[in-house]
Order: C-alpha cells, then sequence, then structure tokens
C-alpha cells in the first residue's frame, strides 16, 4: 500500500511548514507528513524550507540569525497572504512532535543542512525524538547524505532516506551503504522499473513532489511505497477511487 506523506504539511492549500498545513494534512486523512528542520541563533529546532525567512514570512534575513522568540514574531503566512487574514507562525519541532501526541501521523523530518552546516542538528534532532519515544514514527531524510551517516549513528532504529535529484546507479546498493531503508528521489527521474527493483531489494521509495493526478495514479498502480504531495487530500480521494 502507497502512503501519503504531505510536503510541507498541506502546502498545496494551506502555508508551508505551519501548523496549520499539518492539521490539515492530517485532517485529510494523509498517513504522514515532511518538514524541513534549521537551527536558530539560540540552537532551537525550527520548522523552515529556506535557509533565509524571506521568501515565507514578512521579514528577512538567514533562519540562522534570529533568536526563536524574534523568528516567531514574524508572520509566516506571507506568501499566503491574499488567502490567510490570520497570521501563521514557524513552528518548533516539539511544537509538532507535542500534536503528534494526538494522532497517528508518521514524521518525515528533512534535516536542511545541505547549504548551512548547522552543529548537532542530527544530535539535537534525536534527542527529541528518544524523549517522544517516536522512532518508529520518525523518516529522517537529507540531501545531505553524510548527515544521514551521523544520524544513523546516534539514533541506529530511527528510519533514513537519502534524497537525491539526478540519476543515481543502483540506488539500492547505495541506500545501503548509508544504512538507509528507503530512497526520496525526485519524481521525475524514476522509471516504473528503477522503483520496482528497488522496491524488490527491499528498499522503500518516496517520490517527491507528486502533485498530478496522473503521477499519483501511477504511482498508486505500481504499489509505491510512499508518495510526497503537496495536495494531501487529492491524493487520498484518488487512492479511495482506486481501491
Ligand atoms: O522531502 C522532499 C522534498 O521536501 C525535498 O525537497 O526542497 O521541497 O525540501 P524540498
Ligand atoms: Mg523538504
Amino acid at each position: 500500500m502507497t502512503i501519503i506523506l504531505a510536503h510541507r504539511g498541506s502546502s498545496g492549500t494551506k502555508p508551508e511548514n505551519t501548523m496549520e498545513a499539518f492539521i490539515a494534512a492530517e485532517q485529510s486523512g494523509a498517513d504522514g507528513i515532511e518538514l524541513d528542520v534549521q537551527l536558530t541563533s539560540d540552537g532551537e529546532i525550527v520548522v523552515i524550507h529556506d535557509t533565509t525567512v524571506d521568501r515565507t514570512t514578512n521579514g528577512s534575513g538567514l533562519v540562522k540569525d534570529f533568536t526563536l522568540t524574534s523568528l516567531q514574531k514574524l508572520k509566516a503566512n506571507d506568501h499566503f497572504k491574499h488567502f490567510f487574514k490570520k497570521a501563521s507562525r514557524i513552528p518548533t519541532l516539539i511544537e509538532v512532535f507535542e500534536w503528534m501526541k494526538d494522532n497517528t501521523c508518521v514524521c518525515n523530518i528533512e534535516l536542511k543542512n545541505n547549504i548551512i552546516p548547522y552543529e548537532d542538528l542530527e544530535k539535537k534532532v534525536a534527542t527529541l525524538i528518544r524523549k517522544y519515544s517516536y522512532e518508529k514514527r520518525m523518516i529522517i531524510s537529507s540531501f545531505n547524505h553524510s548527515s544521514l551517516q551521523k544520524m544513523k549513528e546516534i539514533c541506529p532504529t530511527v528510519e533514513t532516506a537519502p534524497l537525491y535529484n539526478q540519476l543515481l546507479y543502483k540506488p539500492w546498493e547505495y541506500a545501503s551503504t548509508l544504512k538507509a531503508s528507503g530512497i526520496h528521489p525526485k519524481l521525475r527521474i524514476m522509471t516504473d522499473d528503477m522503483i520496482k527493483t528497488t522496491m524488490e531489494f527491499g528498499v522503500r521509495v518516496r517520490p517527491y513532489t507528486v502533485n498530478k493526478r496522473k503521477d499519483m495514479k501511477r504511482l498508486f498502480q505500481l504499489n509505491c511505497s510512499a508518495i510526497i504531495t503537496d495536495y494531501p487530500e487529492k491524493a487520498v480521494r484518488l487512492k479511495e477511487r482506486m481501491k
């Protein structure tokens, strides 16, 4: 069965990486959420995609230069301001984990440390996962594959998966060098054969970002491990219809 992971929450309909987007994803029947994490200047884990706050908030500057308090004063729905009058806030990973106590969502944490190498991001995330005993509900992904290896050393029970956007030769072999149980490739580089063979080797395949109905249908038909989509509600409805 293909599981549905909401990319930055239900980011096609709500401001990305906000509690509103995660709640909407869960309410639409998605199996889980994907989110991006970085560190503030005072070492707090925050959920935001870009290294700067410029695109998604009413502020400007690098995430790493804000304290948590100053970051949370920003409006996190600036890219959606025509639709949402109510201000959203950049959440911390703790806030997301607290919300997860009341649901069964899986959480795919993308470590956004491929541009800025945040010190100890892996350790901080692992500590929080252990504190909440969420090991079995987590998938850790990153474009920084060394960071995934580090994560696996710190927290061997947590699932990891490399993100990549260029063709890879025998991705199942590459995954095994990282002790990763899955791969998160860009959708357009994955042929049906590549998906099938990778899964036959016991490696889960979760392509991103799957927004078109025809792509969703193809992946559901292949019984692909998961899809990562901005439109979880649309994916859930289509999956129901295809049963
Ligand atoms: O995890 C899938 C996807 O989020 C990777 O790319 O840039 O949207 O974080 P990006
Ligand atoms: Mg991401």
